[in-house]
């Protein structure tokens, strides 16, 4: 009995140290993924991998498709023929925009400036330059630069309290008689059905719990008549489909959706809504099943307007300005 006993004390005493130990091992591997899944929210404004950046690049087609093959709605066909142009694409990530514009435009100077180094740093067009920087801290340029500027698609990226000091930097950074536009997407949905209306409100939540303004898109004309110096502000917009009754570009988005929804969002977005990765994928399942019933869409918009020619240099008095020289812009130097 006493050595059975001991025996079992023994065998109860390594079973509880092992117990001890599995849950120590769980325990870290649980805080281990927790501390994973918190740094994937922090960096969720930021291209997560390969296939993130491929689904940009792949986006950045279908919307030029969408947009009658048209790649800016601001009047600049002749200033990108005039060979004394210079044009900036803040929050370029990939390149794909500035790639295939500064190809088409050999006379113009293209700069690109992202804070996430995903854009090709030798294979392109030499009238194209890329520069490593965060926008909330200033762009490396010259007040009165460029003739264009294009902002695209930061909605998930800018704070809501960052928008208004980052398109004042993009209009100081703009020569007067120069254009500036934004693209952005609504993350409101039109005709969905309750699982991706579900979804959708999840999204909404998620991002308004990182301090993201899901309104932005329709607040940016607003933003954009509270800058003096911004005049002819227009509006347009073209309907996106989701889904097979959205003919070929309603199957590459609903491609492209699924990528967000798997890669971008598949180990974040489950959490916050406190279910397992297996329930949320089930329900993206739904999602994509009702996109056979009913004809979703989003609407994406462009917003342009014309920075006005001004005589004197109290316009620009307020703003930034923490000016680098062209070319030399990284964060190194904007530290200085
Ligand atoms: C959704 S992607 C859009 C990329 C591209 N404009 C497009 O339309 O496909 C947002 C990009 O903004 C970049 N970004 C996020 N925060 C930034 C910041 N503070 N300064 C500069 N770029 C930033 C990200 O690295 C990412 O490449």
């Amino acid at each position: 009995m006493g050595n059975n006993h001991s025996s079992s004390s023994r065998v109860n005493r390594h079973n509880n140290g092992t117990m001890r130990l599995k849950n120590k091992k769980s325990k870290q591997q649980l805080m281990e993924r927790e501390e994973h899944k918190e740094s994937a929210k922090s960096r969720f404004h930021l291209p997560k991998n390969d296939q993130d950046i491929d689904r940009m690049q792949l986006q950045h087609f279908l919307f030029k498709h969408i947009w009658n093959d048209e790649n800016y709605s601001s009047p600049i066909e002749q200033i990108l023929k005039s060979g004394d142009c210079k044009v900036l694409d803040a929050g370029c990530g990939p390149g794909a925009w500035l790639l295939e514009m500064s190809t088409q435009h050999p006379l113009t100077r293209f700069f690109g400036v992202d804070i996430a180094a995903v854009f090709p740093s030798e294979i392109k067009p030499t009238n194209l330059n890329f520069h490593q920087c965060d926008i909330n801290r200033g762009l490396p340029f010259k007040d009165n630069y460029f003739d264009f500027v294009r902002m695209s698609l930061m909605a998930t990226s800018l704070k809501t309290d960052q928008w208004v000091n980052v398109i004042r930097e993009l209009v100081r950074v703009l020569k007067p008689g120069g254009h500036l536009e934004l693209i952005e997407r609504e993350l409101q949905v039109y005709n969905a059905g309750p699982h991706f209306t579900f979804m959708i409100k999840n999204i909404m939540s998620f991002k308004n719990s990182n301090d993201l303004n899901v309104y932005i898109t329709n607040q940016i004309p607003l933003i954009f008549s509270s800058i003096p110096s911004l005049t002819g502000i227009q509006t347009d917009f073209r309907m996106v489909p989701i889904g097979p009754l959205g003919g070929q570009s309603g199957l590459i988005y609903g491609d492209l959706l699924d990528m967000y929804f798997t890669n971008k969002l598949g180990d974040i977005l489950p959490k916050f809504m406190n279910i397992t990765e297996r329930e949320y994928l089930n329900l993206w399942d739904r999602c994509q099943s009702e996109f056979n019933i009913y004809a979703t869409t989003v609407k994406l918009f462009r917003f342009w307007a014309q920075k006005v020619v001004v005589n004197n240099d109290d316009d620009e008095e307020d703003y930034n300005d923490n000016n680098i020289e062209e070319g030399v812009g990284n964060d190194d130097q904007l530290e200085n």
